[in-house]
């Protein structure tokens, strides 16, 4: 599959395993520049990710690794996510990482016809991206119920939130697409695109009341009156 800039994108295989590594570093070091939680993968993760044929791959033409994003399975197999996207930080902004999620999904349609296909997410290029592919935001409810899957979150730095709602909300937004009963994604696409603005409200209303009861009043120690202290935030990302 080629985009239009000089994009490969491939299912990973073995002869793909030694940029687990270069892969997890990236993963790490954005979650860090967004300040925002991730859950943590390992390269052997990502390794048999590649082995197993549940991930793609993107290079330059020059065989410079640009992207990546991989299939887990959950609920036997009821639910499947598309997760782990990145996109070098070179490489962005060029449409790769909406190509790369096509591909994951067509994979993941090919090799699970009947699964829910979900993600979950705290940016707003990701939902676009889903919107695109015809997913639509669902309460977390709606999602897998498998333990495996939530305790996939427990190395994410906002685990205590999640926790403190009943895995009920957290940062992310969660998406869907039912297979069996979804809209069409020009619905989904345009659903979006008229709403963004209210989606990126929603997503700074939704952060900062879930971050509230973290936050400690402690008096200032000059006096002034109360201070708060996001006593959490050093924690927290
Ligand atoms: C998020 C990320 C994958 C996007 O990669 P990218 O290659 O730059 O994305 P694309 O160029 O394919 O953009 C996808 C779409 O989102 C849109 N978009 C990008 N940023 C956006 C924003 N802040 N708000 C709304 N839409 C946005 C783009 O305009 C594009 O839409 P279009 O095709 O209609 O123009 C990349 O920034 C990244 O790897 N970030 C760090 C890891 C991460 O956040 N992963 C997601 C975890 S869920």
């Amino acid at each position: 599959m080629e985009t239009q800039q000089q994009f490969r994108i491939l299912v990973a295989d073995d002869s793909h395993l030694d940029f687990a590594q270069i892969i997890c570093d990236e993963m790490a070091s954005s979650a860090m520049a967004r300040g925002t939680g991730i859950a943590k993968r390992s390269p052997d993760y990502i390794k048999e990710k590649m082995k197993e044929g549940k991930a793609v791959i993107a290079f330059t033409s020059d065989g410079i690794w640009a992207g990546f994003c991989y299939i887990e399975t959950w609920s036997h197999g009821e639910y499947v996510a598309n997760s782990g996207l990145i996109v070098a930080p070179q490489f962005r902004k060029g449409g790769l990482a909406k190509a790369i999620k096509k591909k994951i999904f067509e994979l993941s349609r090919q090799k699970y016809p009947e699964a829910k296909i979900f993600g979950l997410t705290t940016g707003l290029a990701v939902m676009k991206i889903n919107s695109d592919l015809g997913y639509e935001p669902v309460t977390y409810s709606e999602l897998t119920q498998d333990e495996a899957f939530w305790a996939g979150c427990k190395s994410c730095v906002n685990y205590d939130i999640l926790m403190s709602k009943e895995r009920k909300n957290c940062f992310c937004t969660a998406m869907l697409y039912d297979p069996k009963d979804h809209y069409e994604p020009e619905e989904t696409k345009q659903d979006f695109q008229q709403h963004s603005k209210l989606y990126e409200r929603f997503m700074q209303i939704k952060q900062w009341k879930l971050l509230k009861p973290f936050l400690k009043k402690e008096k200032d120690p000059n006096g002034n009156g109360e201070r708060k202290r996001l006593f959490s935030l050093f924690n927290l990302f």
